[in-house]
């Protein structure tokens, strides 16, 4: 079996439920459930024996040792982090606290479980590290495209807590041995994405008749990849990828931010028009994030000539369906759109 943490998250969920839909091979998923873990996510796996789930910390060395000597696992498949950039500018210490201590624990606990094992499982063993294209910083207009050799210069509490855990995770290769596996992604997009990250908060707005926020002058350029191709590279990257390797994963799309603000309008005002104008009318410009990223865009071409990995959505097609997948499960959107979420509207948006 396969031990993921973070797996009631937006890439957790999406990789366990992808998982189970392609394998047997049981998942014991460890989250801590924090405002963005959801178990309304797999909702579908209720009472699925192949899925076991355990409420914790990855810091809890204790409880993660148990959890590996109980069960086994042949890899572990790292995705629990404090993920929003934003979050991580008001408040940066649960930040380093899960992704940095929380990796820096799970390392360790899975060092000595690795340790311990006979020789072919020690052989066989994998422990693969999600980790984000934000740890190489920003580029300019006319840059070249990350590399897996592009230096890391991370920006933001949040990017220097992933580049942090990165680092830990190569230490770990290089000096004990851990076969280890690091994927460093793009932004990610599609079902179950919390509502707080810029597409689904505009889905979600439009449709609720709020205003749009737009950072800054909205020409902010992101790389989107519909997160199950980013599963689908994960599980290709632990099957086939080299030990001690970092492999870039990315959609080959770059957009303004404006631009998929105006074709998520565009969408609804097709397949969910409302009364007497266009959800385009809603966006409205705000102050812009502090120490914002200008642009990302990954090279992708290691994990497709290595592994022969390409994504299969383009943005058109992921983009329609993530609307769709929207209007289609509302009481899961109006679920999280609760309690702590009203607190973070306000005191982000004001
Ligand atoms: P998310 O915030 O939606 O989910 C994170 C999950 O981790 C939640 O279920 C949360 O409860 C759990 N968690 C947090 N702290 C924990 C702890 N201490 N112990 C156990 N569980 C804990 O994040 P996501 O967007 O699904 O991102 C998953 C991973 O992918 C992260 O490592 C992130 O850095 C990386 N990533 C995300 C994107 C993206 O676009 N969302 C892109 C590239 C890489
Ligand atoms: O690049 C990968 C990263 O993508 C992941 O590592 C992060 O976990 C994930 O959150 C995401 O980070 P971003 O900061 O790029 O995503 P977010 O959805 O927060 O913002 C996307 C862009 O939209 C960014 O330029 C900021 C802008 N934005 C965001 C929000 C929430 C707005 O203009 N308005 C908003 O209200």
């Amino acid at each position: 079996m396969i031990l993921v943490t973070g797996g009631a998250g937006f890439i957790g969920a999406n990789f366990v439920l992808d998982w189970l839909a392609q394998s047997d091979e049981p998942v014991i998923n460890l989250d801590k459930l924090t405002y963005a873990g959801n178990l309304n996510n797999l909702a579908s796996l209720r009472d699925d024996p192949r899925h076991i789930f355990v409420k914790g910390d990855i810091a809890d060395s204790a409880l993660v040792a148990s959890l590996l000597a109980t069960h086994q696992p042949r890899a572990v498949l790292h995705f629990a982090a404090e993920s929003h950039v934003d979050r991580s500018i008001h408040g940066p210490a649960a930040f380093i606290e899960t992704n940095v201590n929380g990796t820096f624990a799970l390392l360790e606990a899975v060092r000595a479980y690795w340790s311990g094992l006979p020789e072919a499982d020690k052989t066989a063993f994998r422990f693969l590290h999600v980790s984000t294209d934000e740890v190489y910083g920003t580029l300019g207009p006319d840059d070249a495209p990350f590399t897996e050799t592009t230096a890391y210069a991370p920006n933001s509490p949040y990017s220097a807590s992933k580049a942090a855990s990165d680092h830990l995770v190569r230490a770990y290769h290089h000096t004990y041995g851990l076969p280890t596996l690091t994927t460093n992604c793009s932004n990610n997009y599609g079902p179950y994405h919390f509502p707080e990250k810029l597409i689904p908060l505009i889905i979600t707005n439009a449709r609720a008749g709020k205003a749009l926020p737009v950072y800054g002058d909205g020409q902010q350029v992101r790389d989107w990849l519909y997160v199950s191709d980013h599963c689908a590279a994960i599980r290709r990257v632990l099957s086939a990828g080299r030990l001690g390797e970092t492999y870039n994963i990315g959609g080959w799309n770059e957009m303004a931010n404006l631009d998929v603000v105006n074709t998520l309008c565009d969408i609804l005002d097709q397949i969910d028009p409302k009364a007497g104008g266009s959800y385009r009318e809603q966006i409205t410009y705000v102050a812009d994030r502090p120490g914002h990223d200008r642009r990302y865009a990954i090279d992708a071409r290691k994990i497709e000539r290595e592994l022969g990995w390409t994504p299969a959505e383009t943005f058109e097609t992921g983009i329609r369906k993530t609307v769709q997948w929207y209007l289609d499960h509302q009481e899961w959107v109006r679920d999280v759109q609760s309690g702590d979420y009203l607190k973070w509207v306000e005191k982000q948006y004001g």
